[in-house]
C-alpha cells in the first residue's frame, strides 16, 4: 500500500472535464450529444496567431525561454493592459504561465497553510476551492446570489475578513454564473480593504473582454491603492480561443513576483517558446476576431436566456459576461446533479450541475453557449420535451 500525502486526498477537480469524458463516451456509443458543458470558445484560434506559432518553430525557437516569458511578450502584455485599462504595468511584474490555472495555484501556495483562511467565490471556478483545501488553509466561501445578478457584495467580503485571512479571490466576469460585479461594488471593496493592508487579492479577469449590453470591464489594476498586494490574472485562452495552447499571465506585485518566478522554475521552467510567439502575435496583431467572437456570443446569449426562461421550472437572470447562463432550475423539482444527469442521459445534452462550482450552486445548472445557435436551440428543445414528458 502506498502512503500518499494527506494533502493529495483534499485536491478537488473540475467536473467539466468529467462531463466532457462522459459525453464523449456516450457519443462513441452512437448517441447524439450536444455539448453545452465545456467552457471553451467553439472558434478556431485566428489564422495569423496560428501562423506565428508555426513560424516560431520554423525559425528555430526550440529552447527554453526566461522562466517569466520572453521579454517581447511581457512588454506586449504591459502595452495591452495600458490600451485596455489605461494602467501602467512594469513588464518585470508580468509572469507568463501555461494558462490561467497556474497563477491560482501559485497564489494559493504562497498564502495558504493550516491556520490561515482564503476567501473564494461560491458558486465559482472549482479550482479555487480545490487548491485552497489542498494547501491546508480554510476555504471561506463568498456567497454569490442570484438576486444580485451573481455579483459579489463588498460588504459580504469585508465582513468575513478575520486576522487569519491571507488572500481574497474574486472573479468578474464570472464562471459559472456570467455575473459581472458593478464598479460601485468594487470601489466599496477597495475602500474597505484599506483597513486590512496585509490581505492580498487575486483578481481573476480571464473573461475581461467578454461583457455584454454595453458593460465595461473594471480591472482591479485600476486601483493604485491596492497594487502592492494585487495579483491580476488574465490570459489568452478565452479571448483568442487558445485554450489548448496553454498560455496565461498574471501581473504580480513587487513583493511577490520573485516567488512567482521561482514557482515557475520549480514547476515548468517556462511556457513552450512557440506558444509565446503565438501569444505575441495575438496581442500585437489585428483584434477584429475578438470583436466578432464577442458579438456572436452576445447573439447566442440573448437567445439562450430567453429560451431558458421559457422552460417550465426555469428562471434565468440576464447573463452579463463570460459565455455561461446559470438558470435557477429549482422549479423543476430536480437537484442540480439530477438535472445534469437527466439532461445528459435522457436528452443527450451536456450541462454542468451548479454544485460542481460549490455548495451555493445547488438549484442551478450551467449552460455554456460556446456552441452554435442551431445546437443551442436543439438542446433546449430536447430539454423542453424531457421536462414536458
Ligand atoms: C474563471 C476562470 N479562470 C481561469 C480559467 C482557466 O483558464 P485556463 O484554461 O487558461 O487555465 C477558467 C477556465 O475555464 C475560468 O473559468
Amino acid at each position: 500500500m502506498l502512503h500518499t500525502a494527506e494533502a493529495i486526498s483534499r485536491l478537488g477537480t473540475e467536473s467539466a472535464f468529467e462531463v466532457l469524458a462522459r459525453a464523449q463516451a456516450l457519443a462513441a456509443q452512437g448517441k447524439d450529444i450536444i455539448n453545452l458543458g465545456i467552457g471553451q470558445p467553439d472558434f478556431r484560434t485566428p489564422d495569423h496567431i496560428v501562423e506565428a506559432g508555426i513560424k516560431a518553430l520554423r525559425d528555430g525557437h526550440h529552447g527554453y525561454t526566461p522562466a517569466n516569458g520572453i521579454p517581447a511578450l511581457r512588454e506586449a502584455v504591459a502595452a495591452d493592459l495600458h490600451r485596455r485599462h489605461g494602467v501602467e504595468v512594469n513588464p518585470g511584474n508580468v509572469v507568463v504561465v501555461p494558462g490561467g490555472k497556474p497563477t491560482m495555484f501559485f497564489s494559493v501556495l504562497m498564502f495558504g497553510e493550516p491556520g490561515t483562511e482564503i476567501m473564494y467565490p461560491n458558486p465559482g471556478f472549482p479550482i479555487y476551492e480545490s487548491v485552497i483545501r489542498f494547501s491546508g488553509a480554510t476555504a471561506v466561501p463568498i456567497a454569490l446570489e442570484e438576486k444580485n445578478g451573481f455579483a459579489f457584495s463588498a460588504e459580504t467580503v469585508l465582513s468575513q475578513i478575520t486576522p487569519r485571512t491571507r488572500l481574497i479571490i474574486i472573479n468578474s466576469p464570472a464562471n459559472p454564473t456570467g455575473g459581472v460585479t458593478p464598479k460601485e461594488e468594487i470601489d466599496k471593496l477597495v475602500k474597505g480593504l484599506e483597513k486590512f493592508p496585509d490581505v492580498a487579492i487575486l483578481s481573476d479577469e480571464i473573461y475581461s473582454q467578454m461583457l455584454y449590453g454595453g458593460r465595461e470591464h473594471v480591472s482591479l489594476l485600476q486601483y493604485p491603492e491596492i497594487r502592492d498586494r494585487l495579483i491580476m490574472l488574465d490570459g489568452w485562452s478565452k479571448t483568442y480561443a487558445m485554450t489548448g495552447w496553454r498560455l496565461g499571465y498574471a501581473v504580480w506585485p513587487d513583493a511577490l513576483v520573485q516567488h512567482a518566478i521561482r514557482l515557475c522554475i520549480n514547476d515548468h521552467s517556462c511556457v513552450n517558446a512557440a506558444t509565446q510567439y503565438a501569444g505575441l502575435a495575438a496581442l500585437t496583431g489585428p483584434q477584429d476576431a475578438v470583436g466578432k467572437m464577442v458579438a456572436e456570443f452576445d447573439r447566442r446569449r440573448k437567445f439562450i436566456v430567453e429560451r431558458l426562461n421559457a422552460l417550465p421550472g426555469f428562471s434565468c437572470v440576464d447573463a452579463a459576461g463570460a459565455f455561461y447562463a446559470f438558470p435557477n432550475i429549482s422549479g423543476t423539482g430536480l437537484t442540480a446533479r439530477e438535472a445534469q444527469d437527466r439532461f445528459l442521459n435522457e436528452a443527450g445534452v451536456a450541462t454542468i450541475a451548479g454544485t460542481s462550482f460549490g455548495a451555493w450552486g445547488e438549484g442551478y445548472v450551467r449552460f455554456s453557449y460556446a456552441n452554435n445557435i442551431e445546437n443551442i436551440e436543439a438542446a433546449l428543445d430536447r430539454i423542453g420535451r424531457l421536462l414536458a414528458g
